[in-house]
């Protein structure tokens, strides 16, 4: 019996895929035991798209804005996720809030990964290099990186596994960012190797609240 994980990967814009492509390369090298089966994109020109299909992953390109309301849109996405069976939808540079409707159908089984240690310097707004520079005006002596399950709130969920980075004084949002998305690909692959789901049921075996490394 296959037992492996199907992720369901969601990107938006035109997002560098650099995640995704992390996960697909620890599937490929056998370190963990979930698959992806589908990357699900809201614009064709997504790094992600590229990548998935050079790994002959199906890439889908759900525009937002075709539907009328952000419900049906969300409807369609619950639809593809579940035709393909998918256990665990991943986050990967996919920037839009999702609806109470969409947490709740989905319900500790969507993972995300933010780059910063959760709960500082998470929320809104707090993207991409906002959050390197606003770790490093608050004077932080470390950062890193968060795999979290995603609810109603912005990078609010239960904690599944983080990695810590050093800051150091010379630092930049640029160089932080770089060191920080550097634990990123390890890390998220391995919170998705430790998922155990059982019916509706999520369990992170030898999960520590500690640095992983
Ligand atoms: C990563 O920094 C991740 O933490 C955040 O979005 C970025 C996506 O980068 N959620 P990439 O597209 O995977 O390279």
């Amino acid at each position: 019996m296959n037992d492996s994980i199907r992720l369901g990967v969601l990107v938006s814009g035109r997002g560098r895929g650099t995640n995704l492509q992390a996960i697909l390369d620890a599937c490929a090298r056998g370190e963990t035991k979930a698959q992806v089966v589908v990357v699900i994109s809201t614009h064709p020109e997504a790094g992600a798209v590229e990548r998935a299909r050079r790994h002959n992953v199906e890439a889908l390109i759900i525009d937002p804005k075709q539907f009328a309301a952000p419900e049906d849109y969300e409807r369609e996405l619950t639809q593809r996720l579940r035709e393909r069976q998918v256990d665990l939808v991943c986050l990967a540079g996919y920037m839009r809030k999702l609806s109470p409707l969409f947490v709740d159908a989905w319900r500790n089984r969507i993972l995300n990964i933010h780059p910063a240690l959760l709960p500082a310097f998470g929320g809104q707004g707090m993207y991409g290099h906002h959050v390197h520079e606003a770790v490093i005006e608050s004077g932080a002596k470390f950062s890193g990186a968060t795999v979290h399950f995603v609810d109603e709130e912005y990078d609010h969920g239960p904690i599944v596994l983080q990695a810590v980075v050093p800051v150091f004084d010379d630092d930049t949002p640029d160089t932080l960012a770089a060191r920080v998305l550097e634990q990123e690909h390890k890390l998220y692959p391995q919170a998705e190797g430790r998922l155990h789901i059982e019916g509706r049921r999520v369990k992170i075996k030898g999960a520590s609240p500690n640095c992983p490394h």
